[in-house]
């Protein structure tokens, strides 16, 4: 009973505080901004309301990591201060040249009767703290609503700087186009990214392309896509196509197919970078989207909501794409592993920041997993299926989300927070992130077992963040 003593003692607003997510020190967090390393230093940025818990006013949030484990907050680094970005500086990415930062985002201003106007604007930094606006870098495209937002800017191999924006079509339906240009500033209307038009929702947020030996990526967060399957269930989702980038910049799609990234409740336009390791790592927005459910989550009457996710280090090979916690996490980790044998089934939770390792010699039959009297994950041999199931905060009643796996089961990986879990399987063959809100008296992981001789190894870490 020592875990329930020592987390029952928790006051109630920490009762949900994540200590190695980034949240908002108040008020609404959502995408990951300004993604970059620069003069050796992590930067990452993120959608910030200070002044309350709606979707209203956003600035870019700032926070730095020399270890991408310790976190120091910074001041809002953009506010919504000007006439063309006066209700929103919206998402956007970073670069670095001549030793200059410089960061992109969309500057979005409110008109009569719901409309809007959209401005991709740019803001310079000299040490990374203190930055100037620069405004508006180019008139809006033809063929397009005011729905063009997200720039993402990277430099090609031959010298010249991208620029891809979500967008919606006049016909909304959703697409991307794509802007170059030699000096950061002049930027060239290129046209849609993509070489065919793809019938995937009414608008797209937030693209991304990750360039990998093998492939490259085309990764975005489509609205308007219907649940197909366990496929497509969350209101709005991220996923990517696989194929080829053109020297001019055209994204060629290898078979049309949209896969998810995440399958869990929880996960939203992720942002990535190359680090000075050359890791191509990644962050999500771990949103509560659907508007009820969100103006639900618990730590609103603690003035703050929504967080990030773990940085996760994606890799493309042999046609597979795994997400995995950067190797500095496991800094986190303190003393020995509980090691849960066979016979044992509970473990009484000594820290609500825990990191769970399983890995089984061959294919389990079925495996179940409970944490917290509240989220249940399993496995079924048969078909090959990871199901994730919570209560949800509003409704009281259990849903769940499921993936197919390609191949058996062989690890399973969880990190684990006091509201938040992000779980792994397979090397981030397939990963799950959510939220989640336990009473304070379900303080125990449960396993059950298929089959008394099943080969497996179960680690309970401890993680704490000095
Ligand atoms: C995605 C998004 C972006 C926009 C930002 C506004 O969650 O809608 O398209 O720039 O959030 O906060």
């Amino acid at each position: 009973m020592k875990g329930r003593n020592h987390l029952s003692s928790q006051s109630e607003a920490k009762k949900h505080q994540l200590s190695y997510h980034i949240v908002p020190p108040k008020g609404l967090l959502n995408d990951p901004n300004g993604l970059i390393q620069y003069k050796g230093v992590y930067h990452v940025f993120f959608q910030w309301n200070q002044h309350g818990t709606v979707h209203q006013s956003k600035s870019w949030g700032h926070v730095t990591s020399t270890d991408l484990v310790h976190w120091e907050y910074h001041e809002a680094a953009l506010e919504p201060n000007d006439w063309y970005d006066k209700d929103g500086v919206y998402s956007g990415s970073a670069v670095t040249k001549d030793d200059t930062l410089y960061l992109f985002y969309t500057g979005n201003v409110r008109g009569v009767n719901d409309s809007r106007e959209s401005y991709q604007c740019l803001a310079v930094s000299k040490d990374g703290f203190h930055f100037e606006k620069e405004g508006p870098l180019f008139e809006h495209p033809k063929g397009y609503t005011r729905h063009v937002r997200d720039p993402k800017v990277w430099q090609g191999e031959n010298g010249l700087w991208y620029m891809i924006l979500g967008a919606q079509r006049e016909d909304l339906t959703g697409d991307t186009i794509l802007y170059t240009s030699e000096d950061l500033l002049d930027w060239t209307f290129k046209g849609s990214l993509l070489e065919k038009k793809l019938p995937l929702g009414y608008m797209w947020e937030c693209p991304d392309v990750l360039q990998f030996k093998e492939k490259d990526l085309f990764v975005f967060s489509p609205q308007g896509l219907e649940p197909e399957g366990n496929k497509f269930q969350n209101i709005y989702q991220t996923g990517y196509l696989t194929g080829q980038l053109t020297p001019t910049g055209q994204f060629v799609s290898e078979n049309e197919e949209f896969v998810e990234l995440d399958r869990g409740f929880e996960f939203y336009a992720p942002q990535s970078f190359t680090d000075q390791k050359n890791r191509v790592i990644s962050f999500g927005w771990v949103g509560v989207m659907e508007p009820e459910v969100e103006a639900a989550v618990p730590t609103i009457k603690d003035g703050w909501v929504h967080a990030l996710t773990i940085p996760r280090e994606l890799t493309y090979q042999n046609g597979v794409l795994k997400q995995q916690p950067v190797e500095e996490l496991a800094a986190m980790r303190t003393g020995t592993p509980q090691k849960v044998e066979a016979e044992d089934s509970i473990v009484e939770l000594t820290s609500l920041q825990q990191e769970v390792i399983i890995n089984w010699k061959e294919d389990p039959k079925a495996f179940s997993m409970g944490i917290r009297d509240n989220v249940e994950i399993s496995y079924d041999q048969e078909t090959r299926t990871v199901t994730v199931s919570r209560i949800n905060w509003l409704t009281n009643e259990r849903e769940k989300r499921a993936v197919q796996l390609k191949k058996e089961l062989k690890n399973m990986r969880l990190f684990l927070e006091s509201s938040l879990i992000e779980l792994f399987v397979n090397d981030g063959e397939e990963v799950f992130t959510l939220r989640y809100f336990a009473e304070d008296k379900d303080d125990q992981l449960s396993f059950s077992l298929a089959d008394k001789n099943e080969q497996r190894e179960i680690s309970v870490y401890e993680l704490t963040v000095q």
